[in-house]
């Protein structure tokens, strides 16, 4: 069996840069080629990695030699692309989320059972080191009981994340919806992996970002399974905001937060040691959790070795947006699974 995988990057934006960085950390894995129909992307992409570039994965698959695709594409590409990787008999790391909608998403979870080839929704704050810390600590019972939760994803409009003149994240027809379904979504997880599955979402949504038709912005509880209720804030804002914890989990013996950062946070625990907080060593900062996600990827492909989290767990992220949307929409609590 070989002990790497050859992977190639398709869809050469934003996010695969960060992709690309953390796969150079990794022993196992080798980027193969970089494929993008935007030429200069795909050229950038290609040259920073000693790769050719190309326009699409069936070209690319005639010239290089590579088992796996990294799929970072607008979420109306998502099935598409999937589908045309497993034809070639390409293993699949999808980012997130699944599709722009649940039919799709569903169309897109079967098709990735249904192969032979590895397939692994790619949600990254499940391996996000802050996030990770939490988790040990409320297992551990660094908290106690926990009593409430609060998740906060904001960030000042950044033009990086929406190129061009129409960029899609505009176009709700290719998001699935605003903030929520797209950035939220690794807020999500994490409310999930700490206090369990969510089973119901009261919310508003706004749009001060008035160009893009999905929100920029919501505010909801989310009621868990346990009965505990969460405070969720998801915000893209025009203007600069203050450095406000992006987390905070509240039990019965003290409080975890999560300082916000993307390249630095922080994990900071309040209890009856340490009445003004202590902050907790290792490694900090979502962009961290991208070089754990690829580990995970390549053991799967290499070993079989299932991901820490199915690909259908990331229907959970969906569902809770979806079900947000139709909260605002109708003004009352709506069902996550059902609905
Ligand atoms: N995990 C995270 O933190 C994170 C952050 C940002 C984006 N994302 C996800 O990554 C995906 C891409 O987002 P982005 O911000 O990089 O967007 P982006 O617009 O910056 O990049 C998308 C790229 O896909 C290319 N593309 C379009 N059609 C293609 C095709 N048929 N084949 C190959 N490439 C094609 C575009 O030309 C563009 O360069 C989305 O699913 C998004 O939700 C995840």
């Amino acid at each position: 069996m070989a002990d790497t995988v050859r992977l190639a990057l398709v869809g050469c934006g934003a996010i695969a840069g960060y992709h690309a960085k953390a796969i150079r950390s990794i022993d196992r894995i080798e980027i193969a080629a970089a494929i993008d129909p935007k030429r200069e992307a795909a050229d950038a992409l290609a040259g920073e990695h000693g790769v050719a570039a190309f326009a699409t994965m069936e070209e690319a698959a005639a010239a290089v030699d590579f088992d796996a695709v990294d799929i970072m594409v607008p979420h109306d590409l998502h099935e598409s692309q999937t589908e045309r990787a497993l034809a070639l008999g390409k293993h699949v790391l999808l980012e997130k989320p699944i599709a722009q909608d649940l039919t799709t998403a569903e169309r897109v979870l079967a098709a990735g059972a249904a192969a032979d080839q590895a397939f692994m929704i790619g949600e990254n704050s499940q391996y996000w080191p802050d996030v990770v810390a939490v988790d040990r600590l409320v297992r551990d019972g660094a908290v106690g009981e926990i009593i409430a939760a609060q998740a906060a994803f904001e960030n000042r409009f950044d033009p990086f994340w929406y190129p061009g003149t129409r960029p899609w994240r505009f176009d709700l027809q290719r998001t699935g919806g605003g903030v929520v379904i797209d950035g939220g979504a690794h807020w999500i997880r994490p409310l999930r992996m700490w206090l369990g599955e969510i089973a119901s979402v009261v919310g508003v949504t706004g749009r001060p970002i008035a160009a893009m038709d999905g929100e920029s912005l919501a505010q909801a509880l989310l009621r868990f399974e346990s009965g505990l209720v969460a405070s969720f804030l998801a915000l893209t804002s025009p203007a600069n905001l203050s450095d406000a914890p992006w987390f905070r989990v509240m039990g019965t013996k003290g409080e975890v937060l999560i300082r916000g950062g993307f390249e630095a946070g922080g994990v900071e625990l309040y209890d009856e040691d340490h009445p003004d907080g202590r902050s907790l060593p290792g490694e900090h900062g979502y962009f961290h959790s991208f070089k754990p996600e690829l580990e995970d990827f390549a053991a799967l492909v290499l070993d079989g070795k299932p991901p820490v989290a199915p690909p259908e767990k990331a229907l959970g992220e969906m569902r809770t947006a979806l079900a947000l949307y139709r909260s605002a929409r109708a003004g009352e609590w709506e069902s996550v699974w059902h609905g």
